[in-house]
């Protein structure tokens, strides 16, 4: 399993686990969905962040962590179902899916639904 929390803006080092183009979405190979309040980051293709969760209700999911203000990346805060994903930066605030609650970002974060398959999990954009 990978680390599992997020680092902000042009911190941190790059998540071990990376998900590539499977037609549909993306796959991550060799990842599991995280336990109910945890989350875990990953990379898209294009290098840019993303984080793979589920809520302390145990919805699962996974959004880009790339804040739509200027571009840090969001930190998740542990599975709350509202403000579930914070911005360092500008404390622009997501809920689970990626809607903006609170700051200056005012578009969603991309929002992924993500499925256990085997040894993989599975990412289809909603
Ligand atoms: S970059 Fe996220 S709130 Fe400004």
């Amino acid at each position: 399993m990978g680390a599992v929390l997020i680092a902000g803006c042009g911190s941190g080092a790059a998540p071990a686990l990376k998900a590539k183009e499977n037609g549909q979405g993306f796959i991550i190979a060799g990842a599991q969905l995280p336990n109910a309040g945890e989350a875990v980051t990953f990379t898209f293709p294009d290098d840019k962040q993303g984080i793979l969760y589920r809520s302390k209700l145990g919805q699962s999911g996974a959004v880009s962590a790339v804040c739509t203000h200027l571009g840090c990346n969001v930190e998740w805060t542990e599975g709350s179902p509202q403000a579930a994903f914070s911005c360092p930066c500008h404390q622009s605030q997501f809920d689970l899916e990626g809607k903006p609650l609170s700051g200056p970002a005012k578009k969603p974060l991309a929002h992924y639904a993500a499925t256990q398959n085997g040894k993989d999990v599975e990412l289809k954009l909603l």
